[in-house]
């Protein structure tokens, strides 16, 4: 008999689902995705997404975890042998984003200490790339940076601490503190925000409905992708998470208060950045079109730049802004890791303590790669291919083997909703069976052609391939090999068929 490991509460385990998907994808992305693909009219497509994949997903992979009762590897290996492979595929790609969404956090760690004095000066940008990052030309290696390397040490050390201690007294008691902490330091911001002079044009510009985007096939991608990269959907988290839920959990709600919890979040942080871009473009005399920026750009050049002219108590908004961004961080970084950690566990049957460290040690050794010269465009190329391959991909794959080629909706669906005070119905299945499958492999199919035509951020094809493509061939190669590798005795057998 396995004893799994639990969440001491309902309460815990939603704080840690929410603290999985509330991000730093619904500080710096959703706000300008929303923007950029219809504005107050994207919040439809965005809408039908949530409820017509991203809730779904949830439910789905809420129950694998619940039912298997196993990391996602075991998860996907306890419902047919043939899908392990998946599994593997996705806690790999969860390694690879962990190794570098780690480094984004020790930046905004940095950008917490600079705000003190407003380290970054009136050129944030130069800042940035030349004095904080010291960037070197794209495929330039370089060395490590020492301003990096000790916060991301410090990442590191804290995130293996944290998982060292286990699902109730580390992950749970973390998210605990920290997602409240998050949401009250984001809501001063936002107050802040919108009470600037300026902040009434931006939100203008932001909730402006453009209906005639509702038309093109670009909006609805972008809305079914944001909610997937939103949700932590096809990295085997939520299976991972849902797998330390207690025997007697309700599936189908807390799927649908993850879900909305994350999107009220990325709305009000919508709210917030368009507010202080406002204010900026009031500041320069420019549209709100011209500032608007998102990812590292927005985090770290518009941002530092938005607080210099802030009215007054510039240096704590800045602290708070960035301790926002380094919360939203760990808190997603520690659910990646937890799932290789779980995989390692679960498949070479050792102690939680030993895959920490192994599994800690490793991630934190290849992260170095983002803390050399080169780091920022290793970063931003291998991040672009695991947004395109690595989610929507392997998202795809997984409805089509669970869906039509196992054909297990139906088992997962009697499972949820006997333990689920809401139920679900057709729906459900219909909406994992062809809505979401036709939409993904429309984006596939998008992606690779947008890819064809111009190489991702204007860099040298060689470059791109060389780090993006190698990654992904990689990955699927060495899932495969980790599904040939035989299970523990125990693992095999019946009893977790009972969960
Ligand atoms: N869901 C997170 C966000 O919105 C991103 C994330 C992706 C976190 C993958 C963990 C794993 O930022
Ligand atoms: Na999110």
């Amino acid at each position: 008999m396995e004893n799994r490991q639990q969440f001491a509460s309902r309460y815990g385990f939603i704080m840690a689902a929410v603290g999985s998907a509330v991000g730093l994808g619904n500080i710096w992305r959703f706000p300008a995705v929303a923007y950029e693909n219809g504005g107050g009219a994207f919040l439809i497509p965005y809408l039908i997404a949530l409820l017509t994949a991203g809730i779904p997903l949830l439910i789905l992979e809420f129950t694998m975890g619940h039912k298997y009762r196993g990391s996602g590897p075991l998860s996907y290996f306890r419902m047919n042998k043939g899908a392990e492979w998946l599994g593997w595929w996705q806690v790999l790609v969860a390694f690879v984003i962990s190794t570098y969404y780690a480094v984004i956090i020790a930046w905004a760690l940095s950008y917490t200490v600079f705000s003190f004095d407003l380290k970054w000066g009136d050129k944030p940008d130069a800042f940035l790339v030349g004095e904080y990052l010291k960037v070197a030309d794209p495929g330039v290696f370089g060395s490590l940076v020492p301003g990096v390397l000790i916060p991301l040490l410090i990442v590191w050390i804290v995130t293996i601490a944290v998982l060292f201690k286990g699902v109730a007294k580390g992950i749970e008691k973390l998210n605990k503190i920290f997602l409240p902490l998050l949401f009250i330091m984001f809501t001063l911001i936002v107050i802040r925000a919108i009470t600037l002079d300026g902040a009434a044009e931006g939100l203008n510009a932001f909730f402006e409905p453009r209906w005639d985007l509702l038309t093109s096939g670009k909006v609805w991608v972008a809305a079914y992708g944001q909610i997937f990269f939103s949700l932590s959907i096809a990295f085997a988290i939520m299976i991972t998470y849902s797998s330390y839920l207690p025997k007697k959990s309700d599936i189908n709600n807390n799927a649908f208060i993850t879900g909305f919890a994350n999107s009220g979040f990325e709305l009000l942080a919508g709210i917030g950045v368009f507010a202080a871009l406002g204010f900026m473009a009031q500041q320069q005399g420019v549209p709100v079109d011209e500032v608007v920026k998102s990812g590292i750009g927005l985090a770290f050049m518009v941002f530092p730049s938005i607080i210099n002219s802030f009215p007054g108590l510039n240096e704590v908004f800045g602290v708070l802004f960035f301790l926002s961004l380094v919360f939203a961080g760990m808190t997603s970084l520690i659910s990646i890791v937890e799932v290789y950690v779980a995989a390692l566990q679960d498949k070479f049957s050792i102690s939680r303590s030993k895959a920490v460290l192994f599994g800690g040690l490793v991630s934190a050794l290849f992260s170095l790669i983002y803390a050399s010269n080169g780091g920022l465009n290793f970063l931003d190329i291998v991040d672009h291919f695991i947004n395109t391959y690595g989610i929507v991909l392997s998202g795809l794959i997984e409805v089509i083997l669970i869906g039509w080629v196992f054909k297990k909706l139906g088992e997962l669906q009697n499972h949820a909703n006997s333990l689920s005070d809401l139920r679900t119905g057709s729906w459900w299945v219909i909406c994992l069976k062809f809505v979401t499958p036709v939409l993904l492999g429309y984006m596939l199919i998008q992606l690779v052609i947008t890819e064809f035509k111009e190489p991702y951020g204007g860099y040298p094809v060689d470059a791109l391939i060389k780090y993006g493509a190698v990654t992904s061939v990689t990955i699927i190669l060495l899932g495969v090999l980790l599904s040939f590798l035989k299970w523990d005795k125990n693992k095999t057998a019946k009893e977790h068929k009972e969960a």
